[in-house]
Formats: structure tokens, C-alpha cells, sequence
């Protein structure tokens, strides 16, 4: 099996690039930069990493980006990520960043952007990674400061492929950013939202309705409402499900009480992910593992959640036939039928 999933093609839908960041480079980054650490050695910053819930993981990776100072340190950053792409046999990525996680410690958006964006560039061209882009809007902060971060965001629009929403779910209603999300539209950016991860499955229909998302982020809280799960599975609006941070976060007690299987079954659209690799024990590889080992995932389940990301993804009509060719030849070499 491991050789199997290692050899999938696979596409990455739902990865922050913050969440890439590995004790060695924050402190090897805390270093570079003067900028001290709440943890005396990388085996202590590891022991943190015990969440007992979404917003305990986000104050560690708050703290943890504020080494990221210099363009070179987004690039470094999204290099490390990169390599642990080529291991695992990802072959397409889109990406979200958080600018207001920087530009509030006085970090300019072009530093960010161009740091990132450099690094894909490089990556496209070393191992032929395609990749998108998304800017992503704190929820825990004000409609105001998105339309801030929006407008400082302006002159880089078209190096960005679509608009995001993350952070503390609970109590920040997608509605909140009904207006900002908008505005993305008209500006012609597509719209996707962390929904359903923590908060409940009428966040779910808020970002379908009022900020007319093109996928959920997480999502997995659908099943608590039928009305729903019949509109996800007619319409295959696709949910970016991230199995191994879910059970870190405490979604789920377990992986074997992991629902995705249960929806890839009902026919929904859903795909694997590793939303912050670095603080949930493993990249996209590892989230396929979890589900094989954690939940009996077959060869065969597999394959359809990595065609699911395909259908999912923002590639081309070109690039996606290339790519389900390329799903559907691995699993044929594996006497793996797909009907
Ligand atoms: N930011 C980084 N990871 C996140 C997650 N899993 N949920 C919400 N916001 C996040
Ligand atoms: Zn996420």
C-alpha cells in the first residue's frame, strides 16, 4: 500500500503555507532573524504541539510565522514545502497564504507574495509542480481589515488566483465577510472558506449562499444536516477534507471515526489534504496512509479521491485530462479497476 500511494499522483488543495513550517527552519529562522522563541529547543517547541481544539494550534502558528521577516524566508519556506512534494509524488498545489498574519508585524505584502511566489516559480520549473495561489482573510479580524488587506492587495490581483477565508471558526460566521467576498467576485477572483471544520453545518450553507464559494475548506460537518449532504452530492461542490489535522484538532476522537469515506461513498466530491503538515504529523502522502491504515481505505478509494481533487482543482480542461490519465494509468498498473 505504501508504495502504492507513493507513486499516486496527487493534487494538494488545502495547505497553508504557514503550516509548513518546521521546527528545525523556526528556529534556524528565529536565529537568522534575532527574533527569540517561547521554547528553549526544537524537542520542547515539538511537545507543544498537544491542541485540544483549533484555536489552541493557531496561537502556537501565530507565534511560530513571526520568524518569517525577508523575502528569502517565504521562499525558504515554500522550497521546504516543495521538496516534500516531489517525495511524496504531488504534482499540483494551490496554496493558501495569510497576508494579514505578517503585514500586521510590519512584514510589506510584496515581501510575502514574492517570496512564495518565487519558490512556485522555481518548483514549477525543477520538478514541473503546477500551482495557484490564494490569498487568504483572518476571520477572528474585522470585514474592515479584510477590505484593508483587500486594498493593499490591489496592485498584485492578477498574480493571485482566488480569495480565501481562515482562522477561529467559531463565532465568525462566513456572513460576517458577505460584503468583502463580493467585492472578490466582481473583481473576477474565485471564492473558497474554511466551513464546517469546528463551526456548524450552517456555516456551510452561509458560504454557499452568501459568499458563493467554488469549495469548502474542511466541510466535514455537513453530515449533521440531510438537506445539505443532498446538495453537495447533486451538485459536487468539492470539500477539502484534511484527515490528520482533523483528529489532531479534535473533529474527530480518532481516525477510524473519520467520515470521509462515508462521503466519498454518498457521492460527494470530496479530496485529501494536509492544511498545516508541519504541526499534524505529516504531508499529503501520510493523509493517505492515515486513511488506509486508520479507516481500510482501498487502492480503489484512493484513486477517486485524487481524481476527485483533479475535478476539484482550478487546472485547465487540458491539464485535467492529462492528470486523470495519469491517476487512471497508476491504479491500471496496480490492477486497480475504477468504474
Ligand atoms: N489556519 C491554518 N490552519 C487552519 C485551520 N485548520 N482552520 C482554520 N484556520 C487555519
Ligand atoms: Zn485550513
Amino acid at each position: 500500500m505504501e508504495h502504492f500511494i507513493t507513486g499516486l499522483p496527487k493534487l494538494e488543495l488545502h495547505l497553508h503555507i504557514e503550516g509548513t513550517l518546521e521546527p528545525e527552519l523556526m528556529f534556524a529562522l528565529g536565529q537568522r532573524n534575532g527574533v527569540a522563541l517561547p521554547w528553549p529547543d526544537v524537542d520542547s517547541l515539538r511537545a507543544a504541539y498537544e491542541f485540544d481544539g483549533l484555536q489552541s494550534f493557531l496561537d502556537l502558528y501565530y507565534l511560530g510565522a513571526s520568524v518569517l521577516i525577508h523575502e528569502q524566508d517565504f521562499f525558504d519556506l515554500t522550497w521546504a514545502y516543495l521538496e516534500r512534494c516531489v517525495a511524496d509524488h504531488v504534482v499540483h498545489v494551490e496554496i493558501f497564504f495569510d497576508p494579514q498574519t505578517h503585514t500586521a508585524r510590519g512584514v510589506p505584502f510584496a515581501t510575502v507574495l514574492g517570496g512564495i511566489e518565487r519558490a512556485l516559480q522555481a518548483g514549477e520549473a525543477a520538478f514541473g509542480i503546477s500551482w495557484r495561489l490564494i490569498m487568504s482573510f483572518l476571520r477572528h479580524l474585522s470585514e474592515e481589515a479584510a477590505f484593508a488587506t483587500l486594498a493593499e492587495a490591489t496592485p498584485y490581483l492578477a498574480r493571485l488566483h482566488g480569495v480565501g477565508l481562515d482562522s477561529g471558526e467559531q463565532g465568525n460566521p462566513p456572513s460576517k465577510f458577505a460584503r468583502v467576498f463580493a467585492r472578490c467576485r466582481e473583481l473576477g477572483l474565485p471564492v473558497v472558506a474554511h466551513a464546517g471544520e469546528e463551526g456548524p453545518a450552517d456555516y456551510i450553507w452561509q458560504a454557499i449562499r452568501e459568499l458563493g464559494v467554488q469549495r469548502i475548506d474542511h466541510g466535514v460537518r455537513c453530515v449533521e444536516d440531510p438537506a445539505l449532504l443532498s446538495y453537495l452530492a447533486d451538485t459536487r461542490l468539492p470539500l477539502t477534507v484534511c484527515p490528520l489535522s482533523n483528529v489532531r484538532l479534535r473533529v474527530f476522537d480518532q481516525m477510524a471515526h473519520h467520515n470521509v469515506l462515508r462521503l466519498l461513498e454518498q457521492g460527494l466530491c470530496v479530496t485529501v489534504n494536509s492544511d498545516d503538515p508541519a504541526y499534524f504529523g505529516g504531508y499529503l502522502g501520510a493523509n493517505f496512509q492515515a486513511l488506509a491504515d486508520g479507516l481500510g481505505a482501498s487502492q480503489e478509494q484512493l484513486c477517486r479521491l485524487s481524481l476527485n481533487a483533479v475535478e476539484a482543482s482550478w487546472l485547465s480542461l487540458a491539464d485535467k485530462v492529462r492528470l486523470t490519465r495519469d491517476i487512471r494509468l497508476h491504479a491500471a498498473l496496480h490492477g486497480v479497476s475504477l468504474h
